[in-house]
């Protein structure tokens, strides 16, 4: 965030500020702020609190200043990879919210021009080429639009400069940042909760611009061709908590609508790592994929991705149950690619110190920077999906599918065992996902709050797909448990007959997943088989299939998607009910009982 006042010293102000935005990342935090041609900045790994400590940040001095509280997407939680981060002559200080495709590619070029690189995160590489454009000679304005229009990625991003003291730059991709138009000055965020305290006149930027902030005033401007952009603040009638959820109710609604941007963010991955998992996972001789929860069902999903795309057998497996059922054949030919959000589940890393031991190699797939699983992982990729803080894990599990999906396509190509227009369509499919998922949520969002409404009183609920909606069903089940608390079973379709048809009588409520894929078919029987044991049918189902809706007492339509895709857009109406049930049955759907986000024991 950033602030600049008629007069007043900001060091308090970001600092209550920072204190607010703390929920959105929380691994390091830092300040800077000008006064009398002079740049301070102070910053450090921890919680907010511990840092101002241990720096106080409360005696920086000057009017005008920026900062920012840390959630690793590049650089492990340090010191020097801590925001603000400034070019070689402590001249200017960026703070940024997002990931920057092409750092390595721009990081490169700026070595070559001397400047000298402290961190390891993507953000630093924009200090320093706005130091080069200012080298030329272009005013800060303008040196900061063509630093901008060289960036691919996401960003929110916010500037100041000891040459032009007078302004805060702002530049906005894909993360959001609102303006705050205040009496005694003028505020820049991530979010209203920053400074909701200061003022409710907020003006929210739309990507592609940039903004320059003054004590009084704000100009936005379009960075492609420099047009000016007229905005009028709009009053946002919210609290800090409100602010928070950006308006949602609860964080889990927030975290389930924001998934079209987190699979855009998990869409960016750097090349250079995927090669490097692809070289270890084909070199193996046993695959096993390794998760808990939610993360367990991403790699039942992943194991199809390999073996249809890559032909490649990996074995999806409970962390918990990983040592007993395979621990003794693990050897030095055995990989193991472990999937965790947060990096720290316990049986995962009971598992993986297990499997060290037997110099296997460990891979990592997850959504927090210097987490455990980063540390013992030979490589890993990253979620990019931001904090999640439902316990109930819904952004980062389409992220985890979409970076899964991304390293089955690699593979694919390394081996050459599909066709090239198979990849092709696959990749072409897979970049349309966040814009499908972002149409869908709105689209089916009021019918799911109806069946929640009609189902809030049931008592046990059962889940049943094929193939890949065989991991979209467990993990609808498990959604709907967690935050309802209503029990409920989910089975591979094909199983239902070996026992689970048992407990189906009049009226049980049987949920399908039913894409258009081959296995199709086969679903229409087992709804036949259900109906005719008298349980109501509610399907999930492509939108245009009538002939399934005909046979369902419920039935949310869905747009196709690649089959190998399916459980990202197919989970999202389970996400949405499991939501809505929670409410419906007056549950905090954000703090479900006896469960926590990280489950750190054994
Ligand atoms: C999922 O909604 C649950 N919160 C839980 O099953 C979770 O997925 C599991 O504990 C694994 O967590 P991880 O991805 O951080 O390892």
């Amino acid at each position: 965030m950033g602030c600049i006042t008629d007069g007043r010293a900001v060091a308090n102000i970001l600092y209550k500020s920072l204190k607010r935005l703390e929920y959105r990342g929380y691994d390091s935090a830092g300040m800077a702020t000008i006064s009398s041609g002079t740049l301070y900045v102070k910053k450090d790994q921890g919680k907010i609190d511990e840092v101002n400590e241990r720096l106080n940040f409360n005696d920086m001095p000057g009017s005008i200043g920026i900062a920012h509280t840390r959630w690793a997407t590049h650089g492990a939680p340090s010191k020097v990879n801590a925001h603000p981060h400034t070019d070689c002559n402590n001249m200017l200080a960026v703070v940024h919210n997002g990931v920057i495709e092409n750092f390595m590619e721009l990081k490169r070029e700026l070595l070559d021009l001397n400047h000298k690189f402290v961190s390891k995160t993507d953000t630093e590489v924009i200090a320093h080429l706005l130091e080069e454009n200012l080298r030329k000679g272009e005013s800060f304005f303008s040196a900061f639009v063509n630093t901008v229009k060289r960036l691919s990625g996401s960003y929110a991003l916010a500037v100041v400069y000891v040459g032009e003291p007078e302004k805060i730059l702002v530049a906005k991709q894909d993360m959001p940042i609102l303006i705050g138009v205040g009496d005694g000055g003028m505020f820049v965020a991530s979010d209203a909760a920053a400074f909701i305290e200061e003022t409710n006149k907020a003006v929210i930027l739309q990507n592609g611009e940039v903004a320059i902030i003054t004590t009084k005033s704000y100009e936005i401007y379009r960075a492609k061709d420099g047009t000016r952009v007229t905005r009028s603040p709009i009053v946002l009638n919210w609290t800090v908590d409100m602010a928070e959820k950006q308006g949602f109710p609860h964080y889990t609604l927030k975290e389930i609508f924001e998934q079209s941007i987190t699979l855009k963010s998990a869409l960016r991955l750097q090349d250079a790592y995927v090669d490097l998992l692809t070289e270890f996972l084909d070199r193996g001789e046993k695959i096993f994929l390794l998760a808990a929860g939610t993360s367990y069902h991403a790699c039942l999903a992943a194991s199809y991705m390999f073996s249809k795309l890559a032909r490649l057998t990996t074995y999806p497996v409970i962390a918990s149950e990983f040592v007993d059922n395979y621990g003794h054949s693990i050897d030095i030919n055995t990989v193991i690619l472990a999937v965790s959000q947060s990096g720290e589940t316990a049986d995962v890393l009971n598992a993986l110190e297990f499997a060290r031991l037997r110099a296997a190699t460990i891979l990592g797939i997850t959504n927090v920077v210097g987490s455990t699983l980063t540390r013992i992982s030979r490589a890993y990729l990253l979620q990019n999906a931001g904090p999640e803080i439902g316990v109930a894990a819904t952004k980062t599990f389409t992220s985890q599918l979409i970076v899964l999906a991304q390293l089955a396509l690699r593979l694919a190509k390394k081996r050459g065992k599909i066709a090239q227009f198979e990849m092709d369509e696959f990749k072409d499919r897979l970049y349309e996902v966040p814009d499908i998922v972002s149409n869908i949520i709105e689209d089916v969002r009021a019918s799911v709050q109806d069946l929640a409404k009609k189902y809030a009183k049931e008592k046990f609920f059962l889940f049943l797909g094929r193939g890949m909606s065989t991991a979209t069903a467990f993990e609808g089940r498990l959604k709907v448990m967690e935050l309802s608390y209503i029990p409920c079973i989910a089975y591979s379709a094909g199983e239902s007959k070996h026992g689970p048809i048992s407990i189906v009588e009049k009226d049980v409520p049987v949920f399908f997943i039913c894409p258009k894929d081959d296995t199709r078919k086969a679903i229409l029987g087992n709804i036949e088989e259900m109906k005719a044991r008298g349980a109501r049918i509610i399907t999930i189902g492509s939108k245009d299939d009538r002939e399934l809706m005909e046979i369902s007492d419920d039935y949310i339509g869905m747009p196709d998607v690649h089959e190998l895709l399916s459980p990202i857009v197919y989970v999202l109406p389970f996400q949405l009910l499991a939501y809505y049930l929670a409410v419906e049955r007056g549950l905090d759907p954000d703090k479900p009982r006896n469960l926590a986000k990280s489950v750190t024991v054994l």
